[in-house]
């Protein structure tokens, strides 16, 4: 049986990397997905292979600090597909940057994407989310959002912002049919790495327990449990894909 048949998947940042996999991954289960996410080119390299084998997906050009697009992706999701069970806010930015070095406007950009974006996703959503009375938002944060980091104040404080707020949404909603997990990558192979600096990347590679960096898709399998009716009891939850790293 595929484990979300006929459920409806709004995913950001869907264009590359773990939200690319997460639409893969979902579709192939029998999810219809909304490829959310500002990168027109590669969005649509993903819906074209999703559309040709056999799943069914639309692209919506959605900015994920923008609450009018929010608003507007929601109600093309739902004239669309008729409905909206499953919200996968994943979009995200990281940049290097140490207490001296990062800047108002810098801490700003990565407040704005990481933790304001996944503010007004779950904003934007709820409504429709509750009246599926069994729906799930699962939230990307990061291992760094729970255990400090040299060099990435912004991106932890962003990350450790999106923890508590899946938590505090979790308690809100408990007793009322969604339930809100979040998700804590280690290092996954995507483009967002290239964006650390080679101590950066060395010390992290050092320290994964399993010797190796993970897959998008050990994200995305990890997000389809929590979406499944396998996961119906938990909410509230932080599930580390780190390879052991957060373990020591
Ligand atoms: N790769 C890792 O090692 C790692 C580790 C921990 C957490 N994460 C988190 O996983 C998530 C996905 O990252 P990834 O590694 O796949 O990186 P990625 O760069 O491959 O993908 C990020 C996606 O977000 C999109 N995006 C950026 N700004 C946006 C905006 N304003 N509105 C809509 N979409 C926007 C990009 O276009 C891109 O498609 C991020 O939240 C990231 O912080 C990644």
């Amino acid at each position: 049986m595929r484990r979300l048949e006929d459920k409806v998947a709004l995913i950001t940042g869907a264009a590359s990397g773990i939200g690319s996999a997460h639409a893969r991954v979902f579709s192939s289960e029998g999810a219809k997905v909304i490829i959310a996410d500002i990168q027109e080119e590669k969005a649509y390299e993903i819906l074209n292979t999703i559309n040709e084998s056999g799943g069914e997906a639309i692209f919506y050009h959605l900015d994920v600090t923008d609450k009018t697009a929010w608003k507007s992706c929601v109600t093309e999701a739902v004239e669309t597909f008729g409905q909206l069970d499953i919200l996968i806010n994943n979009a995200g930015i990281f940049h290097p940057g140490g207490l001296e070095e990062e800047t108002e406007e810098g801490w700003q950009e990565i407040m704005d994407i990481n933790l304001k974006g996944v503010f007004l996703g779950m904003k934007a959503c709820i409504h429709e989310l509750k009246k599926i009375g069994n729906a799930s938002i699962v939230n990307i944060s990061s291992l760094y959002g729970i255990k400090g980091a040299p060099g990435s104040i912004a991106y932890n404080v962003s990350k450790a912002g999106v923890h508590l707020a899946t938590k505090a949404a979790a308690l809100e909603y408990a007793r009322l049919g969604v339930r809100i997990n979040s998700i804590h990558p280690g290092q996954i192979i995507t483009p967002i790495i290239a964006n650390l600096t080679p101590e950066q990347d060395s010390a992290i590679k050092e320290s994964i327990p399993m010797g190796r960096s993970g897959q998008p898709e050990e994200v995305a399998y990890t997000s389809l449990f929590l979406c499944s009716d396998e996961a119906s009891y938990i909410t509230g939850a932080q599930i580390l894909v780190d390879g052991g790293w957060g373990a020591g």
